[in-house]
């Protein structure tokens, strides 16, 4: 879908993208940079974020590492500064930051939820905050990645059913808190995509991805390139007036959405 946008549609603007190292977050990061953008991959695995930047630039784009962990409000807000002093505008943040592991809730320490919750929520939190006196102008996007975890409880996940509902009323609520400063606050919700972590943990082998695509209307997995596109989308001019919103890019999975896993 990139073709039908005019190139170089986010010329002139930066991109600050959590969990940019890898998966949903990176592929997001790379479509931005196509189109012009200046982008900051920020996460925890240094030699992924750089090998990842460098990648982006040998395709001839504009990329920087930024090696934080979103739970550390004084690094990202750090992070961000830096950003800001090297690219100037930055109108577009991504919150892909995510933690997963599958396990009941017994057979969690209360560590552990709070890993998640910290990565997911906290970690959304701090960087929308400290990224807020960057983006406050008009045009500016948040997109925050969601899961349809939110919307109802599936065994072994109960971390991530909390996070991504607590990612999601937070995303509303910045909606209403930032509209007046011009800044658009929504959430992409994904399913079962390929190539990405996620999944990998979640639907490990043939059998239980064969089970997986059988819980999807559209019978397929969905593809990073096609987040990418909805991302392109909501943090374009074509949105301007869509702020709010939670959009589902999930194959029709979420009307579905039966608890896949098992314990
Ligand atoms: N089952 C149960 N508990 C687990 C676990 C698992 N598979 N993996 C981690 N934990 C627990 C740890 O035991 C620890 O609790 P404890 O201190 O009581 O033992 C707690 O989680 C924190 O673990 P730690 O090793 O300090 O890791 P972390 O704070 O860096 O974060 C993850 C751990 C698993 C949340 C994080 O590394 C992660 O999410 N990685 C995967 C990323 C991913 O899948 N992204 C896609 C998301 S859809």
């Amino acid at each position: 879908m990139a073709a039908v946008f005019r190139d170089g549609l986010l010329k002139g603007n930066a991109a600050f993208v959590t969990g940019g190292g890898s998966g949903i977050g990176l592929r997001m990061a790379e479509r931005f940079a196509q189109q012009g953008a200046a982008v900051v991959l920020a996460g925890r695995n240094p030699e992924r974020l750089d090998a990842a930047a460098s990648a982006i630039r040998a395709s001839g784009g504009t990329a920087e590492p930024a090696p934080i962990d979103v739970r550390d409000y004084a690094a990202t807000e750090q992070a961000l500064q830096v950003a800001h002093d090297k690219f100037g505008s930055i109108g577009i943040l991504v919150c892909a930051a995510a933690g997963n592991f599958p396990a009941p809730v017994l057979g969690m320490s209360a560590n552990g939820f709070k890993a998640v919750i910290d990565i997911d929520v906290l970690g959304t939190f701090n960087t929308c905050r400290a990224a807020h006196r960057f983006l406050k102008k008009p045009g500016a996007s948040i997109i925050s990645i969601s899961a349809s975890h939110a919307q109802g409880p599936i065994a072994g996940q109960s971390h991530v059913c909390a996070g991504k509902a607590g990612v999601e009323l937070l995303t509303k609520t910045l909606a209403v808190e930032w509209g007046p400063d011009g800044i658009r606050c929504n959430c992409i919700t994904p399913g079962p995509t390929d190539d990405t972590e996620g999944m990998r943990r979640l639907a490990p082998s043939e059998d239980s991805r064969r089970q997986v695509e059988k819980t999807v209307p559209l019978r397929r997995f969905g593809t990073r390139d096609e987040l990418a596109d909805l991302a392109l989308f909501l943090c374009s001019d074509a949105a301007s007036y869509i702020t709010g919103g939670i959009y589902h890019c999930d194959g029709g999975h979420a009307l579905t959405r039966p608890a896949f896993l098992s314990t």
